[in-house]
C-alpha cells in the first residue's frame, strides 16, 4: 500500500484537493492522508469547506497559523519536515500556489519524498506576486506536474522541464462547481435581497488591491459608484477587511446600502452568488476560472494572469485597479456586449479522475511502486 499525503492549508486548496481525495480512494494500493497546514484557520475560511465539500477531517494538522512570508512558510517547512521524519510518504500531493504548497514541497523534496503538483505550470510572469514565486520553486522541484491548462504545458516546455514529467489534466476546481452545482445555496439571494442577473459580484484580497491605503480607497470608490447602476456584493476576505478598517474605510462601507459587504460565503452560497450574477468583478485566480466555466461576465482587478485562457476563450477581461478600465468595461457588460465564452477543454468535471490516473501510473513506474 502506497501513502500519499494530500497537502492543504488555504481556501483555494480545499475545492482542489476534495475530489482528488475522492479519486485516489477508488485507487487500488492507494491510501491518502490529508496534511492541514493551518494557514487559514478562521471557521468561515475553512472548516465550512471540509464539511460542505465533505472532506474527511484531516489527519494531521500543523497548526501554523498567520504571519510574514518568511515566518509562515519557515513554520510549515519545519513542521512538516518533523511530520515526514515521524512518518514518511510514498509521495506528497501539493495544490495551487499558496504559501503552504511550496513549503510542504521543499520540506518533502529535501528528504527524497516525491512531489506531485497538482495545477503546475501556470505562470503570471509578475515575480512581484507572492504566488507565482511561489509557483515557479514548487514545479523546480516537482517530480511530476499535473497541469491544468495548455499554456502550463508550454510554459514548463520552454523551462526545460522534461516532457515525462508533465501531463494536462484539466481542472480539479472545476470538477468541485460540476458537482456542488445541484448543491449551490440559492436562498443567499434571497436573504441578500438581490434578484437574478440584477445584481454583481465582488472579491478582493490581492495584496496589490488592498494594501496600500490609497489604492484600495480608489477601488471602494469605485465600487460605490458601479453600485449605483447595479448593486454589488462584497463577501470580505479577513486581510481585506483587516486593510478597510486600519484605511478607516469601514463606517463609510457600513452606510452604504447598494454595496453590501458581508463576512466570507460558503461554497454554496459563493457559488449560487457567481452563477446568477450580472457581472463579477475579482482579483482571486478560482473565480477567474469559476466564472468561464459558468460564462457569467468576469472582470478581473489584476495587470495580468496565469490563466490565460479565462481572457482568451472564457469570459474575463484584464482590467487592473484602474478605474476608467474597471468602468467601461462594466459598462460593456450592463449594455450586453461581452464575449459568451465557450468551453475550456478537460474543463469537464472529470479532472480528478485524470490525477488520480496520473498519480497510480506514475507510482507503478518509479521506484516507489504500487
Ligand atoms: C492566501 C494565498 C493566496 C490565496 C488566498 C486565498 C499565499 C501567499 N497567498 O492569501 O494566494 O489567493 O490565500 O484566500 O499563500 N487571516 C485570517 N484568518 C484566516 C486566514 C487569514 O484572519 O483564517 C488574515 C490574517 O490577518 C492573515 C491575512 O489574512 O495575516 C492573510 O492570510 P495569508 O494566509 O497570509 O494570505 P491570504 O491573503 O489569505
Amino acid at each position: 500500500m502506497a501513502l500519499i499525503d494530500l497537502v492543504a492549508g488555504a481556501r483555494p486548496n480545499f475545492m482542489k484537493l476534495a475530489p482528488v481525495q475522492r479519486a485516489l480512494a477508488g485507487v487500488v494500493g492507494i491510501e491518502s492522508r490529508i496534511v492541514h497546514t493551518g494557514q487559514h484557520y478562521d471557521a468561515g475560511m475553512n472548516d465550512v469547506f471540509f464539511s460542505e465539500l465533505g472532506i474527511p477531517t484531516p489527519e494531521v494538522h500543523l497548526d501554523v497559523g498567520s504571519g510574514s512570508h518568511g515566518a509562515q512558510t519557515a513554520r510549515i517547512l519545519e513542521r512538516y519536515e518533523a511530520h515526514l521524519l515521524k512518518s514518511r510518504p510514498a509521495a506528497v500531493v501539493v495544490f495551487g500556489d499558496v504559501n503552504s504548497t511550496v513549503a510542504c514541497s521543499l520540506a518533502a523534496v529535501k528528504l527524497g519524498v516525491p512531489v506531485v503538483h497538482v495545477e503546475a505550470g501556470l505562470r503570471s510572469f509578475d515575480r512581484t506576486m507572492p504566488e507565482e514565486i511561489n509557483r515557479i520553486l514548487t514545479d523546480s522541484i516537482a517530480d511530476l506536474l499535473l497541469v491544468s491548462e495548455a499554456s502550463g504545458v508550454e510554459n514548463l516546455r520552454r523551462e526545460g522541464v522534461s516532457e515525462d514529467r508533465v501531463r494536462l489534466v484539466g481542472n480539479v476546481m472545476i470538477d468541485t462547481l460540476v458537482t456542488e452545482l445541484a448543491h449551490a445555496d440559492n436562498g443567499v439571494l434571497a436573504r441578500l435581497d438581490v434578484g437574478e442577473g440584477k445584481y454583481g459580484l465582488v472579491t478582493m484580497h490581492r495584496p496589490s488591491n488592498v494594501d496600500d491605503p490609497e489604492v484600495l480607497t480608489r477601488m471602494i470608490d469605485t465600487l460605490f459608484e458601479l453600485s449605483e447602476k447595479l448593486p454589488l456584493v462584497f463577501p470580505m476576505h479577513p486581510r481585506t477587511l483587516n486593510a478597510v478598517e486600519s484605511a478607516g474605510l469601514d463606517a463609510d462601507l457600513a452606510e452604504r446600502k447598494s454595496l453590501q459587504c458581508l463576512p466570507p460565503c460558503t461554497y454554496g452560497e459563493n457559488l449560487a452568488l457567481m452563477k446568477s450574477a450580472k457581472v463579477v468583478l475579482t482579483d482571486s485566480g478560482g473565480i477567474q476560472e469559476e466564472t468561464t466555466y459558468l460564462r457569467v461576465p468576469c472582470l478581473t482587478l489584476r495587470e495580468n494572469t496565469e490563466r490565460p485562457v479565462t481572457t482568451t476563450i472564457g469570459t474575463s477581461r484584464l482590467v487592473g485597479n484602474d478605474p476608467t478600465r474597471i468602468r467601461a468595461a462594466f459598462e460593456e457588460v450592463i449594455r450586453g456586449e461581452w464575449p459568451e465564452g465557450s468551453e475550456v477543454p478537460l474543463w469537464d468535471g472529470r479532472a480528478a479522475e485524470r490525477v488520480a490516473e496520473a498519480i497510480a501510473g506514475w507510482l507503478g513506474a518509479s521506484d516507489v511502486g504500487l
